[in-house]
């Protein structure tokens, strides 16, 4: 079997909002406090200030990689107020990414953004193109010696929040409905939230796909990156009789996203389940006492089903898989589940699929926008005192790593 070669990115994955803490500007903040049924992410783990301990943990393991992002928010928190202390600050995380040889890979926009920038009509105000892109004209400032950036994280998500908010002002919908967590305990004890979430409004995911290339044009001109934005991967497949509704479905909820890939150095890949389809659309997960903490189906074979659906959909873009994990309290079950999807991946890369590297969600135990109960994390952290513990899956994976992927049985 071919291996990865030594430049394989192996590292963990994390997104600003729910680490840092007191993302006190952005609209997920505000979100928090207004949402009936939304746990708030407050002090989240504190990494704002402890970024170098998380890195120095997976650095020491084995890892060759970290993922995290930038904080629009922060950056410029007033429109055209460019904050060259917030710009520092994630400079310094870059550099000490660096020091510690993990090969930084940095997300600019996962999710959340400026208050400021939601009130005045969000993705599909008239001004949202023009705003990230001189947001990105500053961020690009203090990329040098970042190989990866990704402008977007999963778009496709971002959409369907999009759309979700509006049947939320709409009335439509009372309660808020996270956009990782179907329905909680793992075993498949629902909480009775619905199970399946709207396909995202495929008008707001071409909005997405013009201000991703015109920040693809920047990152390409003032920096050596490459680029491109990360997809979530639903590994969909069709139930007896859903073949027509699969390609529907798989249209509107990831493939436009893969399409808009085709002309980025990369793409990231986030794959964590699988779904069927049938002549209705998705089906909901049935309960089952392998089902994950988020209600999701054990299914590590989903990240080789993603990866291959990736390579033929965008005809061969470069793979970097940018988020792959478990939500459970079993960290047994989260080497056992990592191990199989890596066995997956592997295969594809034998098959002759470019797979750049495998970053694993989540370096940390962290907060899932509106839950603090999944824990996907390879280091679990007190709450009060931020205290970190690595947990043995973090061990395992840097072993992998520095085994260059070879895994144990
Ligand atoms: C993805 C998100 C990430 C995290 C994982 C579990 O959809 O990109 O922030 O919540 O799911």
């Amino acid at each position: 079997m071919r291996r990865p070669t030594p430049d394989f990115l192996w590292g963990a994955a994390t997104a600003p909002h729910q680490i840092e803490g007191n993302n006190l500007n952005s609209d997920w903040w505000a979100t928090e406090r207004l949402m009936p049924g939304m746990e708030r992410s407050g002090d989240a783990c504190d990494s704002y200030h402890r970024y170098a301990e998380d890195m120095r943990l997976l650095a020491d393991a084995g890892l060759n990689a970290y993922r995290f992002g930038i904080e629009w928010a922060r950056i410029e928190p007033d429109p055209g107020h460019v904050s060259r202390a917030e710009l520092a600050h994630y400079r310094r995380m870059i550099d000490t990414a660096l020091q510690l040889g993990l090969a930084p890979v940095v997300t600019l926009n996962h999710f959340t953004v400026p208050r400021w920038f939601a009130e005045e009509g969000g993705w599909t105000g008239e001004k949202a193109l023009d705003r990230f892109v001189s947001y990105v004209q500053a961020a690009t400032g203090i990329l040098d010696g970042v190989p990866y950036v990704a402008t977007f994280n999963e778009p496709n998500m971002l959409a369907m929040m999009v759309t979700l908010a509006r049947a939320v002002e709409a009335g439509e919908l009372a309660e808020w409905q996270s956009p990782t967590v179907e329905s909680e305990g793992e075993g498949g004890q629902g909480t009775g939230r619905p199970a399946v979430l709207p396909a995202p409004d495929p008008e707001i995911g071409r909005r997405l796909a013009d201000v991703h290339a015109a920040a693809r044009s920047i990152v390409r001109e003032r920096t050596d990156a490459a680029v491109g934005w990360t997809v979530a991967a639903g590994a969909y497949t069709a139930a007896p009789g859903g073949e027509q509704k699969l390609i529907e479905e798989r249209y509107v909820r990831e493939d436009l996203y893969f399409e808009a890939a085709r002309g980025d150095d990369f793409v990231g890949v986030q794959a964590y389940s699988t779904q069927e389809v049938d002549a209705n659309g998705l089906v909901p997960t049935p309960q089952h006492p392998d089902n994950t903490q988020v209600g999701t189906a054990f299914r590590p074979d989903a990240l080789g089903m993603a990866i291959r659906h990736s390579w033929e959909v965008t005809g061969g873009v470069p793979v970097l898989v940018t988020e792959n994990g478990i939500a459970t309290a079993d960290d047994t079950r989260r080497i056992a589940y990592t191990r199989e999807a890596l066995r997956g991946l592997l295969v594809t890369a034998d098959e002759g699929v470019d797979v750049r590297g495998y970053l694993h969600w989540s370096a940390l135990d962290n907060y899932e926008w509106g839950h603090w109960e999944p824990t996907f994390g390879l280091i679990a952290v007190d709450r009060e005192t931020f205290e970190r513990k690595p947990k043995p899956s973090l061990a395992w994976l840097g072993d992998v790593a520095r085994r260059g992927g070879v895994l144990d049985s």
